[in-house]
């Protein structure tokens, strides 16, 4: 999401162009552009790479233990009675009066969230949950990397499991498919297409969770998405689709640029924009009274105008994290990883403003409107027993290098047929027309009717749907 805060502030520097200068001049140098651009296009992929992250030199002589080790969640009476102790011992404060969640989580309401957490919420019985499914962990790059691999129980005469990679974000974790997985993996159980049947892989981002986190500086989500595809590859997979959001959606998108060969599709609930180019430019600025000049739908110009509203003041609100995270990210992690209650508001405020962006205005953040609490604090709890928070912070700092646009990807088209479902409330909304300039392939595109940024939690069942759909369009082909 970062690279389009930074593009939309250029976006608006640009806005304040004459525009009798600008529009008549764009339109000539623009088209010229275009042709000259699209003709310098080639095919290429980004190079794989290598890495190690373990702790300190990188062992030369044995070769790295491949093995796949299953693994079980497991808590000890002395986890929980060390989370207890802390939240008794929680030094609340007083909100402003009728701030809402606009200061943040509104205090008065973390108050009854951490009550129900004390008294109500059972880790016991989520645990089981979790581990409902099976996990593993596998080494790579000198790392412990763990995922879920879920089959389908039954499979007719001659079906076969497409197999899937779903990838994460911040903060979530791979609990944010446990709602979507039973309709992919179990379609005919859940009136959904019964032919299209998934066998799913969702690992946690090294660093998140149950992923040891890197020792070493620079770990980027090049590198994930480089330790995901050797994953895909040790558990057997040559080819596979791949679906992701958030850090997720970055991850997916730089797989299939590195191993286009591999990815049989990519379907992203967040597709990041290009670098804003001149068309995008020129489509912002005659997009609003002229949509279907640039190739904007009505749907577009009812989710990106105001722009300014919508895109720039919205996202500086809501960005401040981000700055945080990618500067300094251990400072606020010492915090937050030795208090459960600030690491709940801290977390739980995104589940709030980026479900809906509306949900400031009510007094309890909505946050049950679309999930429960059960749900919510599992996730919570991911962190919190883990004690990632702090390293699935430091991975906003790697993904802001420097000279971040030069990195490999910017000039580079995906390839792979590529699926998009644009969900209304999403931190931003990226047209087609838009989106075509990094997507070269877009097999589908659907204006999702409901939900924001955590789709596969908040909307499994609208998100199953378009991946089904996705996979039939790519199949069909
Ligand atoms: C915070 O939430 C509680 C409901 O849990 C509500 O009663 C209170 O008015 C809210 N406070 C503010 C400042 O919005």
């Amino acid at each position: 999401m970062w690279r389009q805060i930074l593009d939309n502030g250029r976006l608006v520097v640009n806005e304040h162009w004459p525009g009798s200068v600008v529009v008549p001049a764009a339109i000539g140098i623009g088209g010229a552009l275009a042709c000259w651009i699209l003709r310098g296009r080639k095919k290429k992929s980004i190079d794989l790479g290598d890495g190690w992250w373990g702790q300190g030199l990188r062992p030369h002589l044995q070769l790295e233990d491949t093995s796949v080790r299953p693994f079980h969640i497991e808590i000890s009476d002395a986890d929980i009675k060390d989370l207890y102790d802390r939240l008794d011992r929680t030094r609340f404060f007083s909100p402003l009066e009728d701030s809402k969640f606009h200061y943040g989580f509104n205090s008065t309401h973390l108050r009854k969230v951490v009550s129900y957490w004390r008294n109500q919420f059972d880790w016991q019985k989520q645990v089981k949950i979790l581990n409902r499914y099976p996990h593993y962990k596998t080494t790579i790059e000198g790392l412990e990397v763990h995922f879920i691999h879920v089959k389908p129980p039954h499979l007719g005469p001659g079906q076969k499991a497409r197999p899937l990679l779903m990838v994460h974000g911040w903060p979530g974790s791979f609990y944010e498919f446990y709602h979507i997985l039973p309709l992919l993996t179990e379609p005919a159980k859940h009136c959904l297409n019964p032919d299209l049947v998934f066998e799913v892989i969702c690992p946690s981002i090294p660093g998140y969770g149950f992923s040891e986190a890197s020792h070493k500086k620079g770990f980027s989500a090049f590198d994930a998405a480089r330790i995901f595809y050797k994953l895909m590859i040790r558990l057997g997979f040559r080819e596979f689709y791949l679906q992701g959001g958030d850090w997720g959606s970055r991850i997916t998108t730089l797989l299939s640029q590195m191993k286009p060969e591999s990815v049989m599709g990519l379907h992203l609930n967040f597709a990041m924009l290009p670098k804003a180019g001149f068309g995008m430019l020129l489509s912002l600025a005659l997009g609003r009274y002229f949509p279907w000049l640039v190739g904007l739908t009505k749907e577009d110009v009812r989710r990106i105008y105001p722009y300014f509203e919508k895109n720039v003041y919205a996202l500086l609100l809501e960005s401040g994290y981000m700055h945080i995270q990618a500067t300094k990210p251990d400072t606020v992690g010492s915090a937050l990883n030795d208090s459960p209650v600030g690491l709940a508001a801290y977390i739980l405020e995104k589940f709030s403003t980026w479900t809906d962006n509306e949900f400031r205005d009510l007094e309890d953040g909505g946050l049950e409107r679309k999930y429960c609490l059960d749900d919510l604090l599992t996730n919570v709890m991911i962190y919190w027993t883990t004690g990632s928070i702090t390293s699935s912070m430091r991975f906003y700092k790697e993904n802001f290098p420097r000279n971040y646009d030069q990195t490999p990807d910017v000039k580079l088209s995906v390839y792979v047929p590529t699926g998009i479902a644009a969900f209304p409330c999403e931190l931003v909304h990226a047209p087609r027309v838009w989106a075509k300039h990094k997507f070269g392939n877009i097999a589908t595109y659907t204006y999702m009717p409901r939900g924001g940024h955590f789709a596969a939690l908040e909307e499994p069942e609208l998100l199953a749907r378009d991946i089904q759909n996705f996979v039939s369009t790519v199949e069909k082909r």
